[in-house]
């Protein structure tokens, strides 16, 4: 194994120092910092461009900045390199994964797309490059129903990997999708008893929940949508509580933009946290952040064959979008 060896000049930064430091680094090395709401707020403050699956997708396609540092999870980072090949795609930490990518490996993927070889398939962003591959369309949870309804009501269909997202998709558009078993270990654990709970003690307080959520979650729910449009929602309305069903990491910008409104975690099952947060998404922090500006590392890498395949159902997503 490699020996890591520490600089013993170089002191540890504060934050500050980190901010202005990374913010150094950024204008030197014409870098641009995009981030997801699920982010911790330091990063979330410090990114260029933060928001949903969607945007960050849209924003990685046309970006004019030699480096693009995605503070995100990995099918983030993938998904930029795939729509941006010729820049730098880098991300904080390596092992920011996701339980809902990794509840569809390819191999099984490939064998169940081939089993109804008459279908469309539809995968949802939070997947492998190599599932991509495999995959007609990709959709976001932004995007998902207005895609699907662009297909004929007759259309067969494949959906994955999320069953909540598909399930709630079958049910907006009246269709049948033959859908993947896989879920998000964040979304699934949200504890409608506490939520219930919520509710009595807050009862003029809106619930927001996202799709990805299980339908006993979703039936209590006021509005379901993206992360981008729980945000516009709890900003454009009138409402001054709302009771978030999503990843925690979005009330930070949610009281941001309204600073007067309250918002309320749900809690998780089989715990005692107020708040559900997904452990990859907050695996990035303000000193990988820092360090892998500094050190152009890690770095994602795809094979040109694979990129090309995974290219397609990205780019008629954005075209359908
Ligand atoms: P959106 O960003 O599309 O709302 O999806 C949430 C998510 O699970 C990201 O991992
Ligand atoms: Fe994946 Fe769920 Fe984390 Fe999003 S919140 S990155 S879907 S594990």
């Amino acid at each position: 194994m490699d020996k890591i060896v520490y600089n013993r000049f170089e002191k540890p930064l504060n934050k500050t120092q980190l901010i202005e430091a990374i913010n150094q680094l950024k204008k030197e090395k014409n870098a641009v910092i995009m981030a997801h709401y699920y982010q911790m707020g330091d990063i979330q403050d410090i990114a260029d461009n933060v928001g949903d699956s969607l945007a960050l997708a849209q924003w990685a396609a046309k970006t004019e900045a030699d480096i693009i540092v995605l503070c995100g999870v990995h099918f983030m980072g993938e998904t930029a390199k795939i729509l941006s090949p010729s820049k730098k795609v880098l991300i904080p930490d390596l092992n920011a994964g996701c339980s809902l990518a990794d509840s569809c490996p390819a191999d099984a993927f490939e064998a169940f797309t081939k089993a109804h070889p008459d279908h469309t398939v539809i995968s949802y962003v939070n997947t492998t490059a190599a599932v991509k591959a495999l995959t007609d369309v990709v959709v976001t949870s932004t995007n998902a129903k207005k895609i699907v309804d662009s297909f004929p009501k007759d259309a067969k269909l494949i959906f994955g990997p999320d069953r909540n997202l598909g399930n709630y998709i079958n049910s907006v558009t009246g269709r049948t999708m033959l859908l993947w078993d896989g879920a998000c270990h964040v979304h699934e654990q949200f504890s409608v008893e506490k939520l219930v709970k919520l509710k009595s003690e807050n009862p003029d307080a809106f619930i927001l929940a996202h799709p990805e959520c299980k339908q006993t979650v979703l039936i209590m729910a006021d509005f379901i949508g993206s992360t981008q449009a729980l945000l516009n929602y709890a900003t454009a309305s009138d409402k001054q509580s709302f009771i978030v069903a999503t990843e925690s990491g979005i009330l930070h910008e949610m009281q941001k933009q309204n600073p007067n409104k309250a918002f309320i975690p749900v809690p998780p099952n089989d715990s005692t946290c107020a708040c559900n947060e997904c452990n990859f998404m907050r695996l990035n922090t303000l000193q990988k952040l820092y360090d892998c500006l500094k050190n152009e590392t890690p770095e994602i890498l795809i094979d040109a064959e694979l990129r090309e395949k995974a290219v397609k159902p990205i780019l008629r997503m954005l075209e359908l979008s």
